[in-house]
């Protein structure tokens, strides 16, 4: 089988993961890198080419099958156009755009280059959420009456300090996006798209200099009946505090908890059904002095591969990214004009 080859667009946090872990499934390959900054060569082996812009690589005519564009989010979604027009299946980091029409113009440059967008949403292959997705798929909870969703995380000066454009509304576009479009991703896939929203958003960590606020809460109906609650805050003290979704349903209730849903913490079902150990312990991206989403980013590739291999559709695409996008573009304009 040849290897898939890669060229990473963003060699910051997470594009210095994707070039560890290109190498080590032995069915990819790096053989090119892009950054505006030229220090971040030194992330990447230096016998590979490296450009300082997309301009140049694409002028250099270098051949590949797959680019990563690892870049901040407000620049996902020209970017990934940009390659596709170029000939190149992309991976598109999460968010995949900040506005509703960039998606959708993402979805037809999609269409009509006849490559493939692969989605990040690593946090589906945690064990407990691939559990929880087969338990409402085969009913075994019922009728979902309410879910709430409670992510209580910390962000410092020193992570906007990092990279200030995670700290604007054009590149970063705010919490919902930048931390908790995994956990709107895993609530979307488990109970639908919701509908009805109300939100509210308020700053709760003054010291801390962002364009937008820390925190808020959106309250919504289910796709299927029911009511749901999203509360989140990026001004929890010192660490993340917890990531958890709580179901209450007319068969059962579950909860699942941890920094990023990652543990069962309480199950009561009507009908007694086989509960696995969730002993494998899955960690956190871990970047020194901040935690980041699921490390799943290995198995997340090596579905790409095999999806690129066997001409396979991605198991996440632009499509489930628009259904996030949306989610959170109402709950914002919501929030703005006070509708709670
Ligand atoms: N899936 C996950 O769990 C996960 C985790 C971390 C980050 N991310 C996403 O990855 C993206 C990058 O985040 P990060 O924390 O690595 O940020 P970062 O600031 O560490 O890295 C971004 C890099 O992009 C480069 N860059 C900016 N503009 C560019 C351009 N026009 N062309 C080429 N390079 C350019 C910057 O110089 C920087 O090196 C974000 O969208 C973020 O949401 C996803």
């Amino acid at each position: 089988m040849n290897k898939i080859q890669f060229v990473i667009i963003g060699v910051g946090r997470i594009g210095t993961k994707y070039s560890k872990i290109i190498n080590e499934n032995p069915h990819s390959e790096l053989i090119a890198a892009v950054d505006i900054d030229f220090n971040k060569r030194k992330s990447i082996h230096k016998l590979l080419p490296f450009f300082t812009s997309i301009e140049d690589f694409l002028a250099a005519g270098i051949k590949a099958d797959m680019v990563c564009v690892c870049t901040p989010n407000g620049l996902h979604a020209a970017h990934t156009i940009t390659f596709l027009n170029a000939g190149f299946h992309v991976i598109c980091e999460k968010p995949i755009a900040l506005h509703l029409a960039d998606g959708y113009k993402m979805l037809a440059a999609e269409a009509a280059s006849g490559k493939k967008v692969f989605a990040v949403m690593q946090n589906r292959y945690s064990p407990v959420s691939i559990w929880l997705k087969k338990l409402i798929d085969d009913h075994k909870l019922g009728e979902i009456l309410f879910i709430q969703i409670n992510c209580f995380w910390n962000r410092s000066q020193q992570y906007y300090s990092e990279s200030p454009w995670r700290a604007t509304l054009e590149l970063g576009g705010g919490p919902l996006f930048t931390q908790f479009s995994h956990f709107i991703d895993l609530m979307i896939w488990l109970t639908g798209q919701p509908s009805n929203i109300a939100a509210e958003s308020f700053n709760l960590n003054k010291h801390i200099k962002t364009e937008f606020n820390d925190s808020g809460t959106i309250k919504f109906d289910l796709e299927n009946g029911g009511t749901g609650t999203f509360n989140y805050t990026n001004a929890a003290f010192d660490r993340n505090v917890e990531s958890s979704l709580t179901i209450i349903a007319t068969k059962g209730n579950i909860k699942v908890g941890g920094q990023y849903m990652e543990k069962l913490e309480y199950v009561n079902l009507e009908k007694s059904t086989q509960i696995p150990v969730f002993d494998k312990v899955t960690t956190a991206n871990d970047y020194q002095f901040y935690q980041g989403s699921l490390d799943k980013h290995d198995e997340f590739l090596a579905n790409v591969v095999h999806c690129l291999h066997h001409n396979l559709a991605p198991e996440v695409g632009i499509k489930d990214g628009i259904k996030i996008v949306s989610f959170i573009e109402e709950a914002l304009a919501a929030a703005e004009y006070k509708n709670y």
